[in-house]
């Protein structure tokens, strides 16, 4: 009896495909916009090319211990290099827009002075390439890589830097903007400040609470100036938001000490950063609680008006819910684990209903505003991508992720939130934070070793569902 055995390498068989989700989502009509995201530093490398400076992540990711596997963003996806044929790559992928950061080093070298030419040059070519290509381009100011010689001046516990950031917007606006229409000022004030100056785990790697809070409220002058400058030299035309990632809050039961502890949770992680922004105001609630901490926000007079100007969109990023209930002091809360939620390699627990009722709450507490969500995806480990011809990576879980969640936006449009588009973060795998390379957001896979880059089957199903979806 002869036994046949696989010469060695031979391929493995691939999975059996699977049903892939329905790419009809009620709810989302033909003018939904349809985009992917990626920021700087994740995805660019070149970080001392053509005068950029480090910035905070530079010195973050080279701290010993402070990123999984020591990675850095030295050369991450090489995009700054290979920017044509990503943006070629996007273009295959038939999305309406696309939504990328600028490097504040890049464009302007230690933060304040003069533009880096050659820095601005890049974001120049990039944008005309996306417009060759019928993609609309969002620009991201700030998705957290602050120059470290403003970190070195006191960061954004200092006031000066919101100053500083104003001025980099308006270098920026002048330039871009007789081109680039959309404009988001800040990504996720509450990583770059909670994070990056309390919890220590993001650059700059200060755990100081009252450094943490004095933070918050600078990126919101800084956004709020920066509004007003980019208004000053882009065309009238240009619409301008800031991308937040409030907190979705439900309390563990209906005992007043739960809700006071969801109540008090909802404070920090969400309407401190959306009242200002939305209503000029702290809210009371939380304002008292800081300061039974013996912290303070560092509000100075008219900063309120400053920062609450008009803004023609917020963005929304949404990744997974918390539910939490009464805590021992000093928190006061504590989260409580929802074993019967799915979780993605973070782990995150999944729960697209959490999508819904973030929406829906936003527009209601603060009505009028168009909402964009400006990210949500899931890391999941892919699994080997086969380098040579034929090669797939079925990524099952993300792509039932993004239907589930695109669904939870279609349903919150159903309920009357003026939701009007969705990113996928991310784009392409590439260097996610404290985690490092191990976790892989793309909808395009990305072989570190040769750059070689691989729709997903989770963005051939968004290019599906994208065309699907227009054409109702
Ligand atoms: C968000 C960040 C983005 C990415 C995703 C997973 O908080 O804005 O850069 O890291 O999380």
């Amino acid at each position: 009896m002869s036994i046949e055995l696989q010469p060695p390498g031979a391929r493995r068989p691939a999975p059996p495909p699977q049903p892939l989700p329905d790419p009809r989502i009620p709810g989302l009509t033909a003018d939904f916009v349809w985009g992917t995201a990626t920021s700087a530093y994740q995805i660019e490398g070149a970080v001392d090319a053509d005068g950029r400076t480090p910035s905070i992540w530079d010195t973050f990711s080279h701290t010993p211990g402070a990123i999984d596997n020591d990675d850095h963003g030295d050369v991450a996806c090489d995009h700054y290099h290979r920017m044509p044929d990503d943006v070629a790559l996007l273009a295959g992928l038939g999305l309406d827009a696309y939504r990328f950061s600028l490097s504040w080093p890049r464009v302007q070298p230690g933060g304040s002075g003069p533009a880096n030419a050659k820095g601005l040059d890049f974001y120049d070519r990039l944008v005309d390439e996306l417009l060759a290509r019928g993609i609309t381009p969002w620009a991201t100011l700030y998705h957290w890589d602050l120059p470290q010689e403003l970190e070195d001046r006191g960061g954004w516990p200092a006031r000066d830097t919101a100053l500083r950031f104003a001025d980099y917007a308006e270098i920026a606006a002048a330039r871009l903007g007789d081109r680039v229409r959309h404009w988001i000022t800040l990504n996720e004030p509450f990583c770059s400040a909670m994070l990056g100056y309390h919890v220590g785990c993001h650059a700059p790697g200060r755990q100081d609470f009252q450094a943490a809070v004095r933070a918050v409220h600078h990126l919101h002058l800084a956004h709020g100036l920066a509004v007003q400058r980019i208004r000053s030299v882009a065309p009238a035309s240009a619409q301008v938001g800031i991308t937040l990632n409030p907190a979705q809050v439900y309390a563990a039961s209906e005992d007043p000490a739960d809700r006071a502890a969801a109540r008090s949770a909802d404070g920090m992680g969400a309407r401190i950063y959306l009242d200002p922004v939305l209503r000029g105001e702290y809210p009371r609630d939380v304002v008292e609680e800081l300061a039974r901490h013996g912290v303070t926000l560092p509000v100075e007079p008219d900063d309120l008006a400053d920062i609450a100007q008009p803004l023609d969109f917020l963005g929304v990023n949404y990744y997974f819910s918390d539910v939490v209930a009464a805590g021992e002091e000093p928190e006061r809360t504590r989260r409580v684990p929802q074993p019967d939620r799915p979780v993605t390699a973070m782990p995150w627990e999944v729960f697209p209903q959490g999508m819904t009722d973030l929406l829906t709450r936003i527009s209601r507490d603060y009505p009028g505003i168009p909402l964009y969500v400006t990210e949500n995806g899931a890391a999941f480990d892919d699994g080997a991508c086969d380098a040579d011809e034929g090669g797939r990576v079925q990524d099952h879980h993300r792509t039932a992720y993004l239907a589930d969640h695109l669904a939870a936006v279609g349903r919150a449009r159903e309920a009357g939130a003026d939701v009007r588009g969705f990113f996928a973060w991310s784009l392409m795998d590439n260097f996610e934070w404290a985690y490092g390379y191990d976790k892989r957001f793309g909808i395009v896979h990305v072989d570190y070793r040769t750059q070689r880059r691989t729709p997903k089957q989770s963005a051939l199903w968004l290019r599906d569902a994208a065309s699907v979806n227009r054409g109702k």
